[in-house]
């Protein structure tokens, strides 16, 4: 596996690989590699001959600086684990080699109103530098397609809008949520986990499950409320649990009762004895 630090020495190597006819496969994350990754990894090599992986903790998207504190580093077993999966580049930029105008906002993206709901509401700014890092790495990868995740349903959703707005030529490609054994979806955030902490982030699996059980027995209200009040009782704060679907526009609708269109329950909630706070979701229908 290739690994570079530097922009300029990563578009060399890319430009001789497009210029070769290569098809190349983005995959950016944040570091702290688990099978979810890994499973973006695996798909992006399904579908494309070169596959770049970056590994930055992008500091203007954290609208929390103790959570970036405290955003798990495990460099070293993410080479191992990336080279296991026969990635092909790591690109490992520095905070000074991705800013090099400086952290302060020097762009703003049009999101409208997927902006305000959801994530968006509780934590302000963090859409602004996920779009604004993912527009840097994608002017700079120029990938054919783009690897990203559902469990960050949300951000999925931030970033299709933003290859719309810049009018970027990019695929964007969201896998499945991948989950341990007993549902918890994986999440790097899960290492801040000690065990019973972990064992209680379940609750977050099972009141999903409880809702897609129970989607027909009363208005949405209802039984989210019922759900929220079973996660506070077990030691969450949490910050929405609603259910949602996608409108024409890209734009998150919030219905109250089943109709045709997909259906997904999104939950975002702290885990109040660990202080961590984790996000899931899972299609109803
Ligand atoms: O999902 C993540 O890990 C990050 O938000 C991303 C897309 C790598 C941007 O920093």
């Amino acid at each position: 596996m290739y690994l570079f630090k530097r922009k300029d020495d990563l578009e060399r190597h890319l430009s001789v690989a497009r210029k070769a006819g290569k098809r190349i496969g983005f995959v950016p994350t944040m570091g702290a590699l688990h099978e979810g990754h890994l499973s973006l990894i695996a798909a992006a090599k399904k579908n494309s001959d070169v596959v770049v992986c970056s590994i930055f903790v992008n500091p203007t998207q954290f609208n929390d600086p103790a959570d970036f504190e405290k955003y798990p580093v495990t460099i070293n077993e993410d080479i191992t684990k990336l080279t296991a999966a026969e990635n092909d580049i790591l690109f490992l930029p520095s905070v000074q080699e991705m800013y090099p105008e400086g952290l302060a906002a020097d762009i703003h993206y049009d999101f409208g109103e997927l902006e305000t709901v959801l994530e968006g509401a509780h934590r302000p700014g963090h859409f602004q530098g996920v779009g604004r890092i993912v527009h840097k790495l994608l002017d700079l990868v120029q990938p054919d397609k783009l690897f990203m995740g559902q469990k960050d349903f949300q951000q999925c959703l931030i970033i299709n809008r933003l290859i719309k707005v810049l009018q970027l030529k990019v695929e964007l490609v969201i896998c499945d949520t991948l989950r341990e054994t007993d549902g918890l979806a994986m999440s790097s955030r899960n290492l801040r986990l000690n065990p019973a902490e972990r064992q209680n982030a379940l609750h977050i699996y099972k009141e999903l499950i409880w809702l897609k059980g129970h989607l027909q027995e009363a208005a949405f209200p209802e039984i989210t409320g019922k759900a929220i009040n079973e996660l506070k009782n077990n030691g969450f704060d949490v910050d929405y649990l609603e259910m949602v679907s996608i409108l024409e526009d890209g734009n998150i609708a919030f219905p109250h009762q089943v109709g045709k269109e997909p259906l997904f329950a999104v939950v975002a909630a702290r885990e109040l004895s660990s202080n961590v706070r984790l996000i899931d979701n899972m299609q109803m229908n």
